[in-house]
């Protein structure tokens, strides 16, 4: 099936990194390390469209015209499980700023709860890339870039590491204008909004709390 706007990353090293991910048996250490490994290999594609300007510097040897950044770029992970994600970025883009959005999905309703947000004044200068491992019904993901939306950035980009078709649907009716980057897309949920095949709880299984 043709997703629009959603780029699904095909790549030996992160299905490989994705399997182990994935195992049951992988450990909470493991685990965190994996997708933070997985998060780093994704920036290197997501940063790909971004706009760079000239810039002059001085080698030792002579003058030399550059390339630099032209936007501030900002990470805006969905806590908890988003952190880990926001760290392999923050290695490839050490300057960037990060935001920080707080929700949980309520267990009955799957309705996603937020009970914290705080996002750099300079957002609206930004590219931001949001980030959570999972984008299940969508819920999160939704409520996520509509609070990054009031701050009107330049761009925004949704990353994760695995996603279900019915979360892509519902970020094609809220945002259409949002680009999803993921890893792989999923079968499906199951009537407790889990994603099958998926990896469990991610954020559980980030903090060893299940
Ligand atoms: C997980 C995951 C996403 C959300 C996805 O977080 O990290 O944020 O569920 O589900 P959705 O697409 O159906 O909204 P969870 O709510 O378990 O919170 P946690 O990270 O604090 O464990
Ligand atoms: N959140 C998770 O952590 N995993 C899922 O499969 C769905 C939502």
């Amino acid at each position: 099936m043709e997703y629009r706007n959603v780029q699904v990353l095909n790549h030996p090293l992160i299905r490989h990194k994705l399997t182990l991910l994935r195992n049951r048996n992988t450990t909470h250490k493991d685990f965190r390390e994996l997708a933070e490994e997985l998060a780093g290999l994704m920036t290197y594609e997501v940063c790909r469209g971004m706009h760079t300007r000239e810039c002059r510097i001085e080698t030792p040897l002579e003058p030399y015209g550059g390339q630099e950044l032209e936007n501030e770029v900002t990470i805006v992970p969905i806590l908890r499980a988003g952190l880990v994600m926001a760290q392999g970025m923050l290695d490839m883009i050490p300057h960037a700023k990060v935001g920080h959005i707080g929700l949980f999905r309520d267990e009955s309703t799957l309705q996603p709860v937020q009970y914290y947000c705080k996002l750099p004044d300079s957002t609206h200068e930004s590219d931001v890339f949001v980030v959570d491992p999972m984008l299940a019904t969508g819920g999160s993901a939704s409520l996520a870039i509509s609070l990054v939306k009031e701050r009107q950035p330049r761009s925004i980009s949704f990353c994760c590491i695995i996603a279900a078709p019915e979360g892509i649907a519902v970020l094609a009716r809220d945002h259409p204008d949002v680009k999803v980057v993921t890893m792989e897309i999923d079968r499906q949920l199951n009537e407790n909004g889990y994603i099958l095949p998926g990896l469990g709880d991610a954020g559980d299984r980030i903090y060893g709390t299940k």
